[in-house]
């Protein structure tokens, strides 16, 4: 298996997808990587918003027209990896720390499009699960959020301290509400099916369509 050449496959794929004159709404990690030079390619006259410091500056030195999420109020695709995929279409993110911004620019799209390799998909999902926290009062989060651990990463870059939760995921439905119930979680990892439009997983040398 060639994942590599499975992202690639999933990201050109998620790249015919966009159309002149749209809005894109672009995710964040090493899948993403290939979308963008795809996108790139295509010289359509498009406006991006990017989930992360990273993907924006990748994708403006590739001469994508990149700006900030501060006057569009609506995205016509959003184009993003995942950490994993379930059967049912939900979705753990956030590997890479971006899911706080990665939610908010899934969910102002008309379309969110995941692209993965064949090795996100799962029977069930599991953790760890990333989390975003405030640090104001960050002991009394973790205490309520246990097993969860802190990442040593940098933070997000909202500023927000990551980490990562390890219990259990037997219904993700009843998880997600949990920890957006709990004070002082600013964003979790967990995406329900009803933001997904549609997941391209590379497998191979073709790209499997799950809408
Ligand atoms: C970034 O915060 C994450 O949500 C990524 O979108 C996710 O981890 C997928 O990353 P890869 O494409 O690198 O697997």
């Amino acid at each position: 298996m060639d994942v590599e050449q499975e992202k690639r496959l999933a990201a050109e794929a998620a790249a015919e997808l966009v159309e002149d004159g749209m809005t894109v709404g672009l995710g964040t990690g090493s899948t993403v990587r290939y979308l963008l030079p795809a996108l790139a390619r295509r010289r359509l006259r498009i406006i991006c918003v990017a989930t992360s410091p990273r993907t924006m500056r990748a994708a403006s030195e590739l001469g994508l027209d990149v700006r900030p999420f501060d006057i569009l109020d609506h995205l016509d695709i959003t184009i993003d990896g995942a950490d994993q995929i379930a059967p049912d279409g939900w979705l753990v993110k956030g590997g890479g720390g971006a899911h706080t911004r990665e939610k908010i620019v899934a969910a102002a799209a008309s379309r969110f499009i995941v692209i993965a390799d064949s090795r996100k998909p799962v029977d069930a999902l599991h953790g760890p699960v990333p989390l975003e926290l405030l640090e104001f009062g960050l002991p009394a989060t973790l205490r309520r959020l246990e097993p969860v651990a802190v990442r040593t990463a940098p933070r997000s870059p909202d500023g927000g301290i990551l980490a990562d939760y390890h219990g259990a995921v037997e219904d993700p439905a009843t998880l997600a509400e949990r920890l957006s119930a709990t004070p002082g979680v600013v964003g979790h990892g967990l995406f329900p099916p009803r933001l997904v439009a549609s997941v391209l997983v590379g497998r191979g040398d073709s790209v499997e369509r799950r809408t």
